[in-house]
């Protein structure tokens, strides 16, 4: 069996090291890893598989080696630069920043959802938004039976998904030390705002969440509005989404289609109290779908509560299964 050459870009981060960590979790057959981060994280050594592996610095020069994929978590300027070089020699890149997912020629993947538009790659693919991971597991399935017409998303995300500077805000909480992330106090609060502002009065994660939603679904003109939340939980989104469908449902047959899709777990016995919780998604890869019922003020539409581990699902997993995709169907 063919074995493969992995680089990792931006390997000290939170979902840098959960690459790490699921790689080794997935045994993809790999038979080296490089790690590459900024220029103080140097020298650090990260072990992989049992195996020390010191972290270099990333430079014009770091594809030259040859690799067949990079997984890159370090930010959108920084796949900008880097990204076209490693693609020019003929590496695959997944890149985890918000930089190339809207454009034409690059494939923005959800496996369970479109995988085959990695089949237009011309050498990046993007890993979608977080909080649009998770909403696309139900919304295929719901999409496929019942044709979705509207979406409405409410998020309440985790800190994690800031990064390391975010987590270190939600520690802080007798608000001894600046803040490194956030423009106001995240413990004991709630942000509605989470990116920039843009013109429109949206936030960018708010815009992000609305085109790449109609990118991965090939619907680019379905109604969709968003208000993204950052809560003080330090890991795992959990997302209130109302849809609205094209076609009418039963109850019944909505629930057996969420349950029958890949990777969704439905936890929903409100009399026992049982709903996807943030506390118990996190560490997992599944998406978690509860509190489903009938939005009654419409003709046919839902209410659904999705939760899932921002870091790994909604990151890191994500990005290892596109390459595990692209091993498996013999495309690379
Ligand atoms: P470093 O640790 O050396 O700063 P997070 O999102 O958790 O903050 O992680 C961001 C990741 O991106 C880190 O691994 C960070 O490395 C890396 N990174 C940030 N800027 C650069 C850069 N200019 N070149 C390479 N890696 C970078």
């Amino acid at each position: 069996m063919k074995e493969y050459k992995l680089a990792i870009v931006g390997a000290t981060g939170l979902v840098g090291r959960s690459f790490i960590k699921i790689l080794e979790e997935r045994k993809l057959p790999i038979k080296e890893y490089s790690l590459f981060a900024s220029k103080k994280s140097a020298g650090k050594i990260i072990n992989i598989l049992g195996k020390n592996c010191v972290v270099k610095e990333l430079t014009e020069n770091s594809f030259d080696e040859g690799f067949d994929f990079a997984l890159f978590s370090a930010g959108g300027d920084t796949a900008k630069k880097y990204a076209p070089i490693a693609s020019s020699k003929n590496c695959i890149v997944i890149d985890n920043s918000s930089a190339f997912r809207m454009e034409n020629d690059v494939p923005l993947v959800v496996p369970e959802v479109n995988f085959d538009d990695v089949k237009n790659h011309k050498g990046i693919i993007a890993n979608p938004n977080c909080s649009t991971i998770q909403a696309m597991l139900p919304l295929k399935a719901l999409d496929n039976k019942y044709v979705i017409k509207r979406v409405i998303y409410s998020t309440y995300q985790a800190v994690s998904g800031a990064g390391r500077y975010g987590l270190e805000d939600l520690e802080n909480i007798d608000n001894s030390k600046p803040l490194k992330k956030f423009p106001h106090p995240i413990y004991n609060n709630c942000l509605p705002h989470i990116d920039v502002f843009m013109n429109n009065g949206y936030t960018k994660e708010e815009m992000k969440m609305i085109n790449e939603t109609r990118k991965i679904l090939h619907k680019p003109q379905l109604s969709i509005t968003a208000t993204t939340v950052r809560v003080p939980v330090t890991n795992s989104h959990s997302e209130s989404i109302n849809v609205e469908f094209e076609k009418s449902f039963e109850v019944d047959d909505l629930f057996n289609t969420l349950k029958s899709f890949p990777n969704i777990v439905l936890i929903d016995e409100p009399k026992s109290n049982l709903y996807p919780l943030a506390i118990n998604a996190t560490g997992h890869d599944e998406v978690f779908v509860g509190r489903v019922r009938r939005d009654e003020s419409v003709f046919s539409g839902v209410n659904l509560w999705v939760v899932a581990d921002n870091i790994r699902k909604g990151a890191a997993t994500n990005a290892v299964q596109i390459v595990e995709g692209l091993i498996k169907q013999g495309l690379k």
